[in-house]
């Protein structure tokens, strides 16, 4: 969704850093962009539909002045379409100050009626120049951060916003009320963003703004007050990615480079946290001990798209391994019905960017109905961390790439990490049973490579090529690979624009086997004991109706039945998701790439959904 940057500097010029910090948000999705800068005179704004390479030009086709002030946007269209005057930075009626903002203000229609009826020409369709106007006409009897807080009393919604204020000596404010801010503390001045890859490339020390917060920028400090405008204090965190995470490296695209980057990901998420005398697991993070295990009697999952796919996994692993009972929704859907949460649950929300509003929603609804909270999450410093009772961080480092890949193998590390963790504290699984499982995923990695092998993407290269004209695919799965097969169709149906669905196996003859034929194409993953006979049985009626059958997976029967398969390295039920993935990454990406789609940024989708 939009990404925010901005600086206040005491030396250097702003604009090249908001250009680099634009690009950086870039994989959030947009459909423009805008600066604007501070000068003695006022605001320069320079802005435009499209790519960033578009305002770029406008850039140097206006010989844009450079200066030490600054904020800059990316919008994905909410209120109008995605114009040049839509796009923001917004400035107020008298010139003096440019808005730029995330997120919705819901009673845009009637601030807009009392601003048009006081004589104020409103040039955009957007709630955010609203906002700007508002701000504005506060000005005329208070300083900048004083009227910032009197406008934003007059709204409802939420937003995180960046506020410029022109003249000799330029005030940047900036704001959160539901969308993420942060404010970076740079040896060159402060910057501030909406994502913490905007501002790593000049500083690791960050400020993650709480909901409520106003904060005064200036080159060497900031203060924040709440909407009372008492100050309060927020320490500043140390973020532990590099700005190097943020390149593709010699990676064609960030969703290859990413769904390379799986074994060190296994790595970095678990290996740390074995405990190999006790087969067991230590979190670092507060919230895991036996003690704190000791009172939950059920789990309540809540997540969106791949997250939720891995919060399937979760309850195959849970259940199965641990025995506590796991419920799960749609987070959009938990929010908004009438839930009953038990006393003894844990409300267990996974999201990669820690930001996704319904996840966010869900998790407070499920607190406010009593629920312990907790969350498996990639992003240190995000509001689901902070606002969770209890955090579990996977180790992915940033994912760029709009299709989640590493960020969904790491959550189903974090999973089975914490399932053998709840088993050990119920007393369910014995030291011996941890020690073997631990030891199962010790000797995941090379598994995970060999499928990432040059051989391994050209076999699977070829099947894109045979099957990138059909008119559709089925994705099959059952029991812990269920959700492997919604993956699969998800991944596709993102990069490729394909039409894909993912479905129990079992379901199959509850009507999707009408659609089989030569053109429908189905992914069916294969599975382990009772399940692999039941799946060989699927791939028979298919093939019987002449659908071409792909299989994925260890079981060497089911591949045999296929007509194309992708072999994967044995690794026990348990971990079959993880390895069972990786292919179908693979098939997505080459058959978006065989169909010339613009895999790291698909049309329409953004990286975080902020809004509803
Ligand atoms: O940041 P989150 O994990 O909460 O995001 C949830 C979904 O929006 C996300 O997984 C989405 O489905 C991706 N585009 C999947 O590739």
């Amino acid at each position: 969704m939009c990404g925010i940057v901005g600086a206040i500097l005491k030396r250097g010029q702003v604009l090249q850093g908001m250009i680099e910090g634009l690009r950086v948000l870039e994989y959030r999705g947009y459909d423009s962009a805008g600066v604007a800068v501070a000068t003695a005179d006022g605001i320069r704004v320079a802005k435009k539909a499209g790519r960033l390479e578009g305002l770029e030009g406008v850039l140097v086709e206006r010989d844009f002045p450079d200066a030490q002030a600054g904020i800059g946007h990316t919008r994905w269209a909410t209120h109008g379409p995605p114009t040049d005057l839509n796009a923001h930075p917004h400035v107020d009626d008298s010139g003096q100050v440019a808005v730029v903002h995330n997120g919705i203000i819901e009673n845009y229609l009637e601030l807009r009626d009392e601003l048009q009826a006081k004589g104020i020409e409103l040039k955009s369709d957007t709630d955010t120049e609203v906002l700007t106007q508002l701000i504005g006409e506060e000005l005329k009897d208070s300083g900048l951060a004083v009227a910032v807080g009197r406008a934003l009393a007059r709204v409802r919604g939420y937003y995180a916003i960046a506020v410029l204020r022109g003249g000799s000596s330029p005030e940047v404010v900036c704001a959160r009320q539901g969308p993420p801010l942060l404010v970076g503390l740079a040896r060159e001045g402060t910057w501030l963003g909406s994502d913490v890859l905007a501002v790593i490339p000049h500083t690791r020390d960050v400020i993650f703004l709480e909901d409520g917060d106003i904060a005064e920028l200036t080159a060497s400090e900031v203060t924040v007050r709440d909407m009372e405008g008492k100050v309060v204090k927020r320490e500043s965190q140390r973020v532990d990615w590099e700005a190097s995470h943020t390149g593709k490296g010699q990676w064609p695209h960030f969703m290859l480079k990413e769904i390379h980057e799986q074994p060190d990901v296994l790595a970095h998420t678990s290996f740390h946290r074995i405990d190999e005398e006790q087969g067991d697991v230590r979190f670092d993070e507060g919230g895991w001990t036996d003690a704190d295990l000791a009172g939950i009697d059920c789990i309540q999952g809540i997540a969106c798209g791949t997250a939720l796919h891995a919060a399937h996994v979760t309850r195959s692993l849970i259940e199965g391994l641990a025995r506590v009972p796991v419920d799960l929704d749609f987070a959009s859907e938990f929010r908004y019905r009438d839930p009953i949460v038990r006393p003894g649950t844990l409300a267990l929300a996974i999201s990669q960017s820690g930001e996704t509003a319904d996840t966010l929603a869900a998790l407070r609804k499920a607190r406010e109905l009593g629920a312990r909270t907790a969350c498996i999450c990639n992003v240190a410093g995000s509001t689901m961390v902070r606002e969770s009772d209890s955090a579990l961080m996977t180790q992915a480092g940033p994912e760029i790439g709009v299709a989640s890949t590493k960020a969904f193998v790491a959550q189903l590390v974090a999973a089975y990490l914490l399932a053998i963790r709840l088993g050990r504290a119920r007393g369910v699984l014995s030291r011996d049973r941890g020690r073997e499982l631990l030891n199962d995923l010790r000797t995941l990695r090379p598994k995970m490579e060999q499928l990432l092998s040059d051989d391994f993407r050209e076999h699977v290269l070829g099947i894109a090529q045979r099957h990138q004209g059909v008119k559709g695919f089925l994705f099959l799965g059952r029991g812990i690979n269920y959700p492997i097969a919604l993956e699969g169709a998800l991944k596709l149906k993102e990069i490729s624009y394909m039409h894909a669905e993912g479905y129990a196996a079992g379901e199959m003859k509850h009507g999707p086997i009408a659609m089989i034929e030569a053109w429908m194409s189905s992914v069916v993953v294969t599975g382990h004991g009772l399940m692999a006979q039941k799946v060989r049985s699927n791939i028979e009626q298919i093939r019987a109706r002449g659908g071409p059958v792909i299989a994925v997976g260890a079981d060497r029967e089911s591949l045999d039945l296929a007509d194309e398969a992708m072999e994967v390295p044995d690794c026990g039920e348990w971990l079959s998701p993880i390895l069972n993935v990786i292919p179908l990454q693979l098939l997505s990406y080459e058959i978006a790439r065989l169909r010339g789609c613009d895999i790291d940024k698909p049309r329409n989708l953004a990286k975080s959904v902020t809004v509803e």
